[in-house]
C-alpha cells in the first residue's frame, strides 16, 4: 500500500510517501520567521504557496504518480490552527480527486511510531520533546498514557523565545547548540514537580541573565538546566514503569547534548536507549504517511468530509 502523508502542524510543510516498510520520499519546505515567533497566517500562506512544489518533488523522488497513492494522511493535531487547516484541506482535495481514503494522524503518535520502527525498540518509555510539547509517555494495550508533561510551554518554545532575546539572525532553538559551545554555567531556576515540568520561570530568568552574562554562558546553562529537568522526570518514570528502554523523539531530540545525557542515564540504569535519525525527528511528512498506514489498518477511515483539524488533540485521547 502506498501512503502519502502531509505534515503542517507548525513551521514545516512536509510531504512524505511510504510503501511497505520503506520511505520512498520525504520532502519539506520550512517557513522561517525573522525576529518573531510563528505568525499563524504567515505560516498558512507559506504552506499554501509551497504545497504544489513540495507535492510534485515528493512524487517525482518516489517515482510514482498521484494516481498510484492508495491512502492519503494528514497531521490532524496538535498544532497551530491556520497551518493545520492548509494540510487538512490539501489532503482532502487530493483524496477527493483520486477517490482514495483519507485519515487524520495525531502528530506526536507519528513521531513515536516512526522512531520505534527505526530504532527497533519495543514498548519503550518515551520522552517526546518538541516546540509545543514536552511529554513522558508509555503505550499500553488501551492506548497512550501521559505520565508527565510541561505545565506551561514546550521545551522547544523555551529555546525559540530565548534565541529571539539573544537577537540571533535565525532565532530558532537549533542555533542555541552552536552558541552554547564552551559556555560556563550560570545559576538558573530548576523546576520539576513529580514527573511534570515547568519552563516559564526558567525562560524569564534566562532572558534576564543576558543583561549580566555573555549569551554563550546563558545558552549553555539554559540547555543544561532544561535537559537535566527532563532527565530527572524521565528517570522517575523509568523506575515507576520498569520499562526496558528509553526512546527520545520530536524536534528537540535532534540535540546531541540531550542525546548524550540520555545515553548516560540509560547506561547507568541498564536500559536500552534509542533515537531516530534527525530527518525523522524534525517535522516531516514520511512519519505522517507511516503512522497513517498503521491507523488505517487499526481503525479504517471515515468519510473525507468528516475530517477536521484538531489543534488541541492529545495522544491519549484521539
Ligand atoms: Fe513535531
Amino acid at each position: 500500500m502506498i501512503v502519502l502523508g502531509i505534515e503542517s502542524t507548525a513551521h514545516t510543510l512536509g510531504i512524505g510517501i511510504f510503501r511497505g516498510g520503506k520511505v520512498l520520499s520525504n520532502v519539506h519546505d520550512i517557513y522561517k520567521p525573522k525576529g518573531e515567533g510563528i505568525i499563524p497566517r504567515k505560516a498558512a500562506d507559506h504552506h499554501a504557496d509551497v504545497l504544489p512544489q513540495v507535492l510534485s518533488e515528493s512524487l517525482s523522488k518516489a517515482k510514482i504518480s498521484l494516481g498510484d497513492v492508495d491512502l492519503f494522511a494528514f497531521a490532524q493535531g496538535p498544532g497551530i490552527g491556520a497551518p493545520l487547516s492548509v494540510g487538512c484541506v490539501g489532503a482532502k482535495a487530493l483524496a477527493l480527486k483520486c477517490s482514495k481514503p483519507l485519515i487524520g494522524v495525531n502528530h506526536p503518535y507519528a513521531h513515536v511510531k516512526i522512531a520505534e520502527s527505526l530504532t527497533g525498540l519495543k514498548s519503550p518509555l518515551i520522552l517526546y520533546v518538541s516546540g509545543g510539547n514536552t511529554q513522558i509517555l508509555i503505550e499500553e494495550k488501551e492506548g497512550f498514557h501521559i505520565l508527565g508533561e510541561t505545565l506551561d510551554i514546550g521545551i522547544g518554545n523555551l529555546f525559540d523565545s530565548f534565541a529571539r532575546a539573544t537577537k540571533l539572525e535565525y532565532a530558532h532553538g537549533s542555533t542555541l547548540e552552536k552558541l552554547a559551545k564552551g559556555g560556563k554555567y550560570v545559576e538558573l531556576p530548576y523546576t520539576v514537580k513529580g514527573m511534570n515540568l515547568s519552563f516559564t520561570g526558567l525562560q524569564t530568568a534566562a532572558i534576564r541573565a543576558l543583561q549580566d552574562h555573555p549569551a554563550k554562558d546563558v545558552s549553555y546553562s539554559l540547555l543544561e538546566t532544561s535537559f537535566s529537568m527532563c532527565c530527572e522526570a524521565l528517570e522517575r518514570a523509568l523506575f515507576l514503569t520498569r520499562r526496558k528502554s528509553i526512546l527520545v523523539c520530536g524536534g528537540v531530540a535532534q540535540n546531541k547534548r540531550l542525546q548524550q545525557m540520555l545515553k548516560t542515564l540509560a547506561k547507568e540504569d541498564r536500559v536500552k536507549f534509542g533515537v531516530a535519525p534527525d530527518e525523522y525527528n524534525r517535522d516531516n511528512g514520511a512519519m505522517i504517511a507511516y503512522a497513517g498506514g498503521l491507523l488505517y489498518k487499526k481503525k479504517g477511515a471515515k468519510p473525507i468530509n468528516e475530517w477536521e483539524p484538531e489543534p488541541f488533540q492529545r495522544i491519549d485521547s484521539f
